[in-house]
Parts: C-alpha cells; sequence; structure tokens
C-alpha cells in the first residue's frame, strides 16, 4: 500500500527496532490525503500581521513528509512529479491541500514534527502521518500519540526558546494557533477489512469520541481555534473500487461504492454534531467544521464540468480502465504505468489524490461554501 522505493518494506522492518506496532499501521491501513492551487484567486490570499500558526493532525490527506522522515525514506518517483519535480515526502504527484491552504495564508509549508534535519517550526508544526487513524489508541501514530506528541512541543517549545533555540513556537502563540485535524477515512478503511457494514457503523461513535478527546487535550492547553475536517467519499477511491465492487447492486449513480460513503457519511454526521456540541461546552473557542465529502464527491460527479475524465481511474498505478489499480503494483513500484496528464485525472494512485484534484478542493475550503460556520481559513491569521 505505501508507496515506497522497491525492496523498502523490508529495508523499513530492519530499521525500525521492535517496530511491530510502528509498521502495522502503514502496512494494513489504507492512506488517504488531499490538496492544490495555482488555481486560487489571488484576492484570497491575506496579509498575515504575524506569521499564522498551524498545527495539523491527520493521515495521509495531509502528511507533509511526517512519515518518510520517521522511516528514513522517500517515496518513489512519480510521486511529486508535477509541481516538486521530484519525490517530495508526500503521495501525491504534486502539492496537498494542506500545502495550497499554506500558501493561501502566505507561509511555508508545514515542518513534519519527526523532520529532525532541518526542523523549521516557526509557523507549527505537521503531525500527520500516512496511515494514521484515531484507533487503536497507543500506537504510532494513531491521533492519540499525534496530540501526545504536540502536548510535548506544547511544553517544550517556549521553556527552549527562552534558552536561545530558535524556529519554534512562543507560549502565546498557542492559544492563537489554528489546530486542524483531518482524520478517520483509514479507521473507516481498516473496519471494513473485517467487518460487516453494521458492524463498521458500531465502531464510528468510538473514532469520533478520540476526536472528541483530542480536541479536548489541546484546549486544556490554550488552543481556540479548531479546523476539522469531514472524511471524504471512500467508497470512490479507485483502490476500495478494484478491492471490493463485486456487484453492481452495491455501486451508486457515479460508479462509487455505496456502503462504504454511507459508512463515510454515518462519521461525517456524528462528527458534525461532535462539533455542534464541543461549541456549547468549550469556552471562547471556534469550530469549524468543513464538508471535505461535498467537496470531493461534486468533483467526482461532476468531474467533466471541472475537466476531469475517468474520475474513478488513478493516474498512477497498474491494470489499466477501469479503475488502474493493482495491489501488488502500487504507483512508483517495478510495472507501474503513470497517465500523461496528471492535470485530467482525480484520483493519483487509487487512494490519494492529483495535485490538480487538491487544488480545487483547496479553493472550495477557502471559498467558505462548506463551512460551519462559514469563516475563511484566512479568518485565521493571528490579526484576528
Ligand atoms: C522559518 O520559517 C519562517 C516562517 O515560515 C521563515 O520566516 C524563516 O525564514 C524560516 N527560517 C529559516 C532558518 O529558514
Ligand atoms: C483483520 O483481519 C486480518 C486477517 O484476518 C488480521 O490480520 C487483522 O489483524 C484484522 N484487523 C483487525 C482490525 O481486526
Ligand atoms: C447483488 O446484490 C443483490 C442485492 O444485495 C443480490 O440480490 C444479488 O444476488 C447480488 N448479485 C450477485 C451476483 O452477487
Ligand atoms: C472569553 O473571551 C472574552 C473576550 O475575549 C474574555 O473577556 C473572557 O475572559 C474569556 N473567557 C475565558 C473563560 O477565557
Ligand atoms: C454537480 O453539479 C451540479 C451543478 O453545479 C450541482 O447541482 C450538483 O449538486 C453537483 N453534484 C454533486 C454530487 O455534488
Amino acid at each position: 500500500m505505501i508507496v515506497v522505493k522497491e525492496n523498502a518494506s523490508k529495508l523499513d522492518m530492519g530499521v525500525v527496532k521492535g517496530g511491530r506496532y510502528l509498521l502495522v499501521p502503514f502496512f494494513t491501513l489504507y492512506m488517504i490525503l488531499f490538496l492544490y492551487l495555482p488555481l486560487l484567486p489571488h484576492s484570497v490570499h491575506c496579509q498575515c500581521t504575524k506569521t499564522p500558526i498551524i498545527f495539523n493532525f491527520g493521515d495521509s490527506n495531509s502528511d507533509t513528509g511526517g512519515y518518510a522522515d520517521g522511516v528514513g525514506l522517500n517515496f518513489a518517483p512519480p510521486n511529486g512529479r508535477t509541481y516538486f519535480h521530484q519525490p517530495a515526502r508526500r503521495l501525491s504527484d504534486g502539492r496537498l491541500m494542506i500545502d495550497f491552504l499554506c500558501e493561501s495564508l502566505n507561509t511555508d509549508y508545514l515542518t513534519p514534527y519527526l523532520n529532525s534535519l532541518e526542523p523549521n517550526f516557526t509557523n507549527g508544526v505537521n503531525f500527520a502521518i500516512i496511515g494514521s487513524a484515531t484507533l487503536p489508541r497507543y500506537v504510532p501514530f494513531s491521533l492519540f500519540v499525534q496530540v501526545s506528541q504536540f502536548l510535548r512541543f506544547r511544553y517544550r517549545s517556549p521553556a527552549l526558546m527562552l534558552n536561545g533555540y530558535k524556529d519554534l513556537v512562543g507560549d502565546e502563540d498557542f492559544e492563537n494557533a489554528l489546530y486542524t485535524i483531518d482524520i478517520g477515512q483509514n479507521d473507516l478503511a481498516a473496519s471494513f477489512d473485517n467487518l460487516t457494514y453494521s458492524q463498521v457503523i458500531e465502531r464510528i461513535p468510538s473514532f469520533i469520541t478520540e476526536i472528541k478527546n483530542a480536541i479536548w487535550n489541546i484546549y486544556e492547553k490554550g488552543g481556540k481555534k479548531f479546523w476539522v475536517h469531514n472524511t471524504g467519499p471512500l467508497g470512490c477511491l479507485p483502490q476500495k473500487l478494484a478491492l471490493l465492487a463485486r456487484n453492481a447492486t452495491e455501486l451508486d449513480e457515479h460508479g462509487c461504492l455505496q456502503p462504504l460513503n454511507n459508512a463515510a457519511k454515518t462519521f461525517n454526521a456524528q462528527l458534525r454534531v461532535l462539533c455542534e456540541q464541543l461549541r456549547r461546552e468549550l469556552i471562547n473557542v471556534t469550530i469549524v467544521y468543513v464538508d471535505i465529502y461535498s467537496i470531493k464527491y461534486d468533483l467526482i460527479a461532476n468531474a467533466s464540468n471541472y475537466g476531469f475524465e475517468s474520475p474513478l481511474m488513478a493516474c498512477c498505478g497498474n491494470g489499466g480502465p477501469p479503475y488502474n489499480y493493482n495491489a501488488n503494483i502500487n504507483c512508483g513500484r517495478t510495472g507501474y504505468t503513470v497517465c500523461h496528464e496528471g492535470s485530467k485525472f482525480i484520483s493519483w494512485d487509487g487512494v490519494h489524490y492529483t495535485e490538480a484534484a487538491n487544488a480545487i478542493f483547496a479553493s472550495k475550503i477557502l471559498s467558505t461554501h462548506y463551512s460551519t460556520p462559514q469563516l475563511s481559513f484566512n479568518f485565521f491569521c493571528n490579526n484576528m
């Protein structure tokens, strides 16, 4: 599943001592991700009077290099080909949604917490890691572990700055910071591996509880601004379609797997209720719930209006139409094929999105039309 160089998984196994728990989520779960936008109108760029500070938690939808840093590997080409022109520790041909959101604030891309070589945490930290889920709780890099890392950073950073360390975050900045969360896709995906539909649905409240605990833990340390993404249409991923679609009656009008999408919608309905509840319970906080599902599903349903072809087929993979996905020959592995024009594809590798799709997702997010309350990402510049 992970798109690494040939033989990389063997290498990982050797490198990470006692890494059973570390590797399990990476190699059994499904990664997701999102984000792009040279398309953003110039006007959405904000002029923050201070450096905006973002702490991001999530999975491959927003991992800007944490996994690659953690295991000491980059991904293979053609990952990164469109924008970075080399693999850029992201699962995409280019930028992710979070990269575009950072661009909209005129701030640098977020540095992964696990980046030990050239860290610059001046504008925040990215705790997101490919393969992460909310549960199980005590394994790297569950949401709980990511928040634990944040709490350590929260505690250490101001003290280290007093000692002269640079490129960290000061005490007062944690209250102004924006806390972004995008997780849940791997919880649903893993659940569908082993459980029936109704068993998956039964597990959803336990995922939501983990997100609730994460927000509470950050709030108790001064966090006030939260930006929560719901989960995308899992049943439209070429990977899921290639592996699970057996019966046309399970497909919706756009060719997506209905049970998986229904589970995603159930998750989202509960996440929305959680956000409403937390707005009542937490004092002086802003919690924006963003309907990523609708943004992504619209792009797939109306693909041709956006200039995309084959919305359910991976640009990079193996096997050809209809999905171009082969679990044994992922993008970057020997035998893969890659489309000529990534800008005509929504799915990059069967699980993650192309830069072209990510750019549109980000511009939709910035439109505020999918946000509750209808606040802009730019609202969170420190000068508010
Ligand atoms: C660290 O990042 C900040 C803001 O993103 C930037 O202004 C600064 O120049 C960077 N520092 C270094 C050493 O690159
Ligand atoms: C799902 O089943 C597989 C194979 O039967 C097993 O290895 C895995 O641990 C199970 N996962 C969960 C979450 O129970
Ligand atoms: C497809 O699903 C429908 C409804 O669940 C069922 O009646 C039908 O037998 C299935 N067909 C196959 C080939 O499994
Ligand atoms: C909430 O915000 C208001 C206005 O900024 C402030 O006066 C009040 O002390 C805050 N309450 C708490 C509990 O932080
Ligand atoms: C497709 O686009 C039309 C026209 O903009 C819109 O009304 C419809 O809701 C879109 N479909 C989806 C599934 O978002």
